[in-house]
């Protein structure tokens, strides 16, 4: 089904007037402050529209971030020197509109940040993700992110994990 739409970067060109993913907060933060933040280069916004169409099926944000060392693994984070922080990208916000969801739309969008992530300039250990509740933790522990030490709701997935991942 995700076949049938792709992701690019928000543009002028892109309806979000009727977008409704049943969270009123991120409806309005696409509607209203989307523009705004990729404008300040605090965030970009991509989203998923039916290929050919314009209306908003599904978006994330996506900004650089980084990781305190004491939240990873000692297994992931490599043989001394070690840093303090390592460098990341955050994913701040996902959403598939309601007539949209359970089509793949949000895995592939999560695809898509991991692989632009991936093939980013700068060097990037990991994709952060923030889940609004339980619902959204469990969504995104099935891709096999880990929750961090100390932020229950905030999890992490080295890319080099996520590139095994893809390779299988
Ligand atoms: C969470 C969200 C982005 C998922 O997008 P989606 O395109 O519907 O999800 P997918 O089709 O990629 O789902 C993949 C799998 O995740 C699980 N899943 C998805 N939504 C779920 C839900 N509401 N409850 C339980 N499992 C869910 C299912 O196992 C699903 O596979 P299946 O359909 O084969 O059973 C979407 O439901 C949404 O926008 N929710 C409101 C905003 C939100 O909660 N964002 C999360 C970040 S804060």
């Amino acid at each position: 089904m995700t076949d049938s739409f792709v992701i690019e970067p928000l543009s002028s060109r892109h309806d979000r007037t009727a977008f409704a993913c049943g969270i009123e907060p991120l409806d309005r933060y696409l509607q209203t402050q989307a523009n705004q933040d990729i404008r300040r280069r605090i965030s970009n916004c991509f989203v998923a529209v039916p290929v050919g169409g314009k209306s908003v099926a599904g978006f994330y944000t996506l900004s650089a971030s980084s990781i305190p060392l004491t939240e990873v693994p000692t297994e992931l984070s490599g043989r001394p020197p070690r840093y303090p922080v390592l460098p990341a990208a955050l994913v701040g916000r996902l959403a598939v509109d309601r007539r949209f969801m359970r089509r793949s739309l949000g895995s592939a969008m999560l695809y898509d940040a991991i692989d632009r992530t991936m093939h980013a300039d700068p060097a990037i250990f990991a994709l952060i993700v923030d889940a609004k509740d339980e619902i959204a933790a469990n969504y995104y522990k099935r891709f096999g992110f880990q929750p961090f030490a100390s932020r229950p709701l905030s999890f992490f997935l080295p890319l080099a994990t996520a590139a095994k991942l893809i390779a299988k």
